[in-house]
């Protein structure tokens, strides 16, 4: 029996495109039949938000890929939750295993991002998973718990998060957890959240997957009791997203 949990499906497009292509893109999933029981959402680059904001359709979302955690001030380069929402853009994506292990963010930093984003009134899409060593040394729990810890330190209300699943190991690399890894880590975190947060949270919050997600092994990954969905890499900058988001059609 599937759940009630609305299934989600995130493109994140990171540092890719430029306004001829993903205005092409754009075109492709304004265009597309889409699952209307599937959430949409696409992750631009922050300069092209707003371009994305005003040519997507309003059935999609729009994400920003990362931001600090206050309103305004001297911060060079960054983006608040208020400028995002301001584009009209509705979520934002934390904790990226890019922004923990390029550059450098930690547990409490991206923590505090969670709570300021979620006060200004952003939905959250917020990323954890191992590393190759981390599993292979047999931590993947204790490691993926640690950063569930410090993200749900700072939520009240869950209503506005749903939590990726990204081993380290499978972004990028063409190596893809297999639909029961996916499941096995996905089933422990729903069993932290109703043991650590409440039983509520835990049947409702999406848990989705990322790490080389495509139209080849969506549906089998998508098939998982505890797999609410996905945060698509590479993949969503081609019209095969139009197959992920209609994974479960
Ligand atoms: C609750 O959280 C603690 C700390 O992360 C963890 O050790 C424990 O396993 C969690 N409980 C469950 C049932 O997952």
């Amino acid at each position: 029996i599937m759940s009630s949990r609305t299934f989600f499906v995130g493109g994140n497009w990171k540092m890719n495109g430029d306004k001829k292509s993903l205005g092409d893109l754009i075109t492709t999933l304004n265009t597309a039949s889409l699952n209307d029981e599937t959430e949409v959402v696409c992750g631009a680059p922050t300069v092209y938000l707003d371009f994305a904001r005003s040519n997507l359709d309003a059935r999609i979302g729009v994400a920003a890929q990362n931001c600090y955690k206050v309103a305004k001030g001297a911060f060079t380069g960054e983006i608040s939750p208020v400028m995002i929402k301001d584009c009209g853009v509705e979520w934002v994506i934390l904790g990226h295993s890019e922004r923990r292990h390029v550059f450098g963010e930690s547990d409490e930093l991206i923590g505090q991002k969670v709570a300021h984003a979620l006060e200004s009134g952003l939905g959250v899409i917020a990323c954890i998973g191992e590393k190759l060593e981390e599993r292979e040394a047999g931590t993947t729990e204790e490691v993926v718990y640690a950063q569930t810890q410090a993200i749900a330190d700072n939520v009240k209300d869950w209503s506005k998060v749903v939590l990726a699943y990204e081993p380290v190991w499978a972004i990028g690399t063409g190596k893809t957890a297999s639909p029961e890894q996916a499941q096995e880590v996905h089933e422990k975190l729903r069993e932290w959240m109703k043991a650590n947060v409440s039983e509520a949270v835990a049947d409702s919050v999406r848990i989705i997957y990322g790490g080389s997600v495509t139209g080849a092994n969506c549906k089998e990954l998508g098939s998982q009791n505890d797999v609410d969905g996905f945060l698509v890499g590479g993949a969503s900058l081609k019209p095969e997203f139009v197959d992920i988001i209609n994974a479960r059609a």
